[in-house]
């Protein structure tokens, strides 16, 4: 079996961890059990490009359970756990090309690893898959029944090949599904964020001035996450919406430039270029921390940091100080990147467990219907979002009542009035 990971001797504290994890994530459980009845997935070979972590790591198993061939990349140099790639490659007999730190040549080689099991079906997380098989990879294209894509960034990448009309097979958009983006962006990126922020400094956020950029799914659990850790939480938002909402959510809204003058943490969660721009780094406070929760290391302009600071250096793992030509400290954390995933261990698997339930879900749909699918970007079938939703709850002990025949009779009437 063709593998690339750090050291298989870490296999034993990651498959503590898979496990760990796996305790979490009953929904997956349910769906493992039955796919090992009823290998659904059999004869598939699926190429995955997802964080190498304790929680995809059962993902991969599931969709080993059901039948498939699987193999996985990292969709991010950062967040692989080592630990975890080598008990998937050692304990499960799942190929996996992932090395956290790896480099941008290193990360692609990797994604072409994957790619060289010529994968009918893809699974993405920021859509590297899909875009490296439409453009350096484009005879796998006719193999191809469809993909699966996890993330707020990759559909916003895939919704615009679909409308220049590119897009070469079909893909569900798992990040689409209510089970998924009501709670993994939110409490997910929410919690995990504040744990990579606090992980990587230590600081007391109690007191300090939180400044969330970006009012989505994602920026929403952050926002309150931060405010319930005591800090005077700031957002800043270009959609009049949004920023509304932001307002009457309790939040302090106003322009980046402002902010920059108070703010004590920057964080954003836009999925846009530069938002943590010169308007807030040339006129941040000393001492200002920035991190990016977004999916992609484009957030903060790292270059207008390098262009303009006297010295660069690592005070702590994960946090880099520049410091400026005008005396000012500003510190990076995770060299830009997910920090939620870069210094702490991303998503709790208790979250992970919806969205990879629809990742298996969306994964078996995809394999018993690719012939009626087309060239485009589709939603969860909304009967695979509401069994999640309900088997959730009913592994967390929770039980709730039905209509009565009187209420869904009067739902369903227009002639019953005052
Ligand atoms: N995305 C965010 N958190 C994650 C996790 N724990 N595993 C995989 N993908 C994630």
């Amino acid at each position: 079996m063709d593998f690339d990971v750090k050291d298989l001797k870490l296999a034993k504290e990651g498959k503590n961890r898979i496990q760990w994890a796996g305790r979490d994530m009953p929904v997956l459980k349910g769906i493992r059990e039955e796919f090992s009845k009823s290998r659904a997935l059999k004869g598939l070979t699926l190429g995955a490009c997802l964080h190498v972590t304790s929680e995809t790591a059962n993902l991969m198993i599931t969709l080993k359970e059901g039948g498939a061939n699987v193999s996985l990349c990292a969709s991010n140099p950062l967040s692989t756990q080592d630990d975890v790639a080598a008990s998937l490659v050692d304990d499960y007999g799942i190929p996996v090309f992932a090395i956290k730190g790896e480099d941008n040549d290193t990360y692609y080689k990797h994604i072409y690893n994957v790619l060289d099991t010529k994968p009918q079906i893809s699974m993405d997380d920021g859509a590297d898959v899909v875009s490296s098989i439409h453009s350096k990879r484009k005879e796998l294209m006719e193999n191809m029944l469809g993909g699966t894509e996890e993330t707020t960034t990759g559909v916003i990448r895939l919704k615009s090949m679909e409308a220049k009309k590119v897009l070469g097979y079909p893909i569900i958009a798992v990040n689409d599904a209510q089970t998924k983006h009501l709670f993994d962006n939110r409490y997910g990126t929410g919690q995990s964020t504040i744990d990579g922020i606090l992980r990587a400094t230590n600081i007391l956020l109690a007191g300090k001035r939180f400044v969330v950029i970006g009012y989505g799914w994602c920026g929403k659990g952050v926002a309150m996450r931060a405010k319930g850790m005591g800090a005077s939480v700031i957002v800043l938002e270009i959609d009049p919406l949004r920023a509304l909402e932001a307002k009457m959510d309790g939040f302090e809204v106003m322009k980046n430039t402002e902010a920059a003058k108070i703010g004590d943490v920057f964080l954003s969660v836009t999925g846009d270029k530069h938002v943590i721009g010169e308007p807030i780094l040339k006129n941040c406070k000393d001492k200002t921390i920035v991190a990016n929760s977004g999916h992609f290391d484009i957030e903060i302009d790292l270059d207008y940091l390098k262009e303009n600071s006297a010295s660069i250096r690592t005070v702590r793992p994960m946090v880099e100080e520049y410091k400026m030509k005008d005396g000012r400290r500003i510190y990076v954390l995770a060299e830009g990147r997910l920090v939620n995933l870069s210094s702490a261990e991303g998503h709790p698997a208790s979250v992970m467990d919806m969205s990879f339930a629809n990742q298996s879900l969306s994964t078996e749909y995809i394999y018993k219907n690719s012939k009626d699918l087309e060239k485009k970007v589709y939603k969860v079938p909304e009967e695979i979002d509401k069994r999640i939703a309900k088997i959730k709850l009913e592994t967390m002990g929770v039980n709730i009542d039905k209509l009565t025949p009187e209420q869904e009779e009067y739902l369903n009437s227009w002639e019953i009035g005052t």
